[in-house]
């Protein structure tokens, strides 16, 4: 059996900067589906929020500033003394980054640069050319492997080994044996990111399947604010590649098939720095009224920035649009269309990271703190998962010098048991014509579809149904090959797939009881943001039957909630 103090799943930036912090002190390993580096935050584009007031035009930008914003952006649903301790350890994470090496982007004075993003009252997130998540990520792996991080690649965790309101550990599979293992630890981290690829247009990596917010909910841990899914307004038409909000925040335009700068009706001082997720919306309503191109998409204008200065601050998008689509920004204007980007709701957590259950811990895009609320505003991800990565790190630490029984190893042996049998009943099923991919699919375009930038009462509820069927015909599901269990793809796919029906179950059913809007959650049947009855995080536990639902105040210590206008 193996053993460690700490086990943390996923290895994208929460998880390293957690493991960054607990492995001076504490035997520390990341178990991981991918390599480090491969992990989803590799794709983070545009940047990390900090008020540092470098540029000209931030000299008055404070951390105060930086949390109306976050707040503001929420539409008023994060808990406001967590955005608070986010937005103050901002500067303190960029600073420790560069510290470590991070290649942050320089002014000419050599402070690090920063550029304008969406719902930011001041030119307040730092960067690395557009690759910014890139940067963070070798800079944070680079760390970890100097401290001597125990890393075990291409596995997949399925389950917690949770007795009472106390972790043990995780059972988990080697990939390339296809051999369920038992890992002891006195902490578990769950690090894993998002769903993403849950839904049919995603800016995601194929490994956003939301496993550690699966692994939580059956657990028995509560999920918070499960409905509240972003998504980007600039995706690449056709693969759904983010196009960073960077290329906004350098000045890029919206343009319709009319050639207007529609975001002037939408939102006239903000423009097409808007939040997140009234761009999204305007771009929708502009290609749903007709004002799109193919019924599909706008375009993302960048030709009159020049070359100089797509080439020197935009190279990974020009890269993109140029491999993908066959597009120069230089040159040609970028189709773009809203694609699933983000989870603002996710397992319930403290600052700290602390779940209800003893030892358990969650940061970044699988936790929910929650500081994002109804919507995150661009640049606070990166900025998220590395204060809530070193928070959490912080409070572990603590948690094991105060003393910790050694795991249940018959808790443990039990996981195990219960874990090889659900393997073995897959691999024993005959062939019944269901299929993974059929199932997926089909949920991915309900989801998209029928819970996606605009809802309403009757699409929510087709949706639920379609989800409730597709949960029933898991149980038929087969693979191809159920005699080897030695990198098998198929039979990893269908571990996954159970939670990925849960996520999409959580959100949909979260969904149609909330009916007004606020941030992401846009209900055509119920307009307005209701904060006589709904300003409330919804609370999610799994039951066999499907989510039990209870809601809990949000925090408002500073800011009383006020019409958005941008
Ligand atoms: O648009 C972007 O570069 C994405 C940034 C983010 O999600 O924070």
């Amino acid at each position: 059996m193996i053993t460690h103090d700490v086990l943390i799943i996923g290895a994208g930036l929460s998880g390293l900067r957690a493991a960054v912090g607990t492995s001076h002190t504490f035997d520390t390993a990341v178990l991981t589906k991918v390599h480090p580096v491969r992990s989803h935050s590799i794709a983070a584009q545009g940047g990390m929020n900090a008020a540092l007031a470098n540029v000209e035009g931030s000299k008055d930008d404070t951390t105060e500033k930086h949390t109306f914003d976050t707040i503001k952006g929420s539409d008023y649903l994060a808990d406001q003394s967590a955005a608070r301790v986010m937005c103050e350890q901002a500067p303190l994470l960029v600073y420790e980054l560069e510290h470590m090496g991070c290649p942050w982007s320089r002014l000419d004075d050599g402070k690090i640069a920063q550029r304008p993003f969406g719902g930011a009252g001041y030119p307040r997130c730092c960067y690395a050319a557009d690759r910014s998540g890139h940067m963070v990520l070798h800079t944070l792996y680079e760390k970890s492997v100097e401290l001597g991080v125990k890393v075990y690649e291409e596995w997949l965790a399925l389950s917690l080994a949770v007795d009472g309101d106390r972790v043990h550990g995780v059972v988990a599979m080697e990939m390339a044996t296809g051999k369920l293992e038992i890992i002891s630890a006195k902490v578990v981290v769950l690090a894993t990111g998002g769903y993403g690829r849950i839904f049919s247009r995603s800016s995601n990596a194929l490994i956003c399947t939301g496993s550690g917010i699966a692994l939580a909910y059956e657990a028995g841990v509560p999920v918070e604010d499960m409905e509240f899914v972003q998504f980007h307004p600039t995706t690449l038409y056709g693969t759904n590649i983010l196009m960073s909000e960077g290329a906004r925040g350098e000045g890029g335009y919206l343009v319709n098939n009319k050639g207007e700068r529609f975001m002037e009706k939408y939102a006239p001082s903000a423009m097409e720095l808007a939040p997140r997720d009234i761009v999204a919306r305007s771009i929708q309503t502009e290609v749903n009224e007709g004002r799109g191109f193919n019924d599909e998409y706008v375009h993302l204008d960048l030709r009159h920035l020049g070359r100089e200065k797509i080439i020197e601050r935009l190279p990974g998008i020009r890269e993109i649009a140029l491999d993908f689509a066959h597009i120069d920004p230089i040159d040609e204007p970028v189709p773009v269309q809203p694609g699933q980007h983000y989870s603002m709701g996710g397992i319930d957590t403290d600052v700290h990271g602390a779940t209800r259950v003893k030892g358990l811990y969650a940061a970044g895009e699988c936790a929910c703190v929650s500081v994002h609320g109804a919507n995150r505003l661009g640049g606070n991800s990166l900025l998220d998962t590395t204060v809530f990565g070193k928070l959490a790190g912080e409070a572990i630490v603590k948690y094991l010098e105060s003393g910790v029984e050694p795991p249940k190893q018959t808790v443990l042996a039990a996981e195990l048991k219960k874990q090889e049998e659900v393997v073995q009943e897959i691999c024993s099923r005959e062939s019944t014509g269901e299929t993974v991919g059929a199932i997926l699919t089909e949920m991915r375009d309900v989801i998209f579809k029928k819970c996606g930038v605009f809802r309403q009462r009757g699409l929510l509820e087709e949706a639920l149904a379609k989800i409730k069927e597709l949960q029933e015909r898991y149980q038929r599901v087969s693979i191809q090959n159920s005699t080897s269990r030695r990198y098998n793809p198929g039979l990893m796919n269908v571990l996954e797939l159970r939670g990925m029906l849960d996520m999409a179950e959580l959100i949909v059913a979260g969904a149609i009881p909330r009916e007004e809007c606020r941030g992401s959650h846009w209900r055509l049947d119920f307009p307005g943001r209701d904060d006589k009855n709904w300003l409330k995080h919804t609370m999610a536990v799994y039951s066999p039957d499907g989510p039990v639902f209870s809601y809990t105040d949000v925090e408002i210590t500073d800011y009383e909630p006020k019409e958005r206008k941008y």
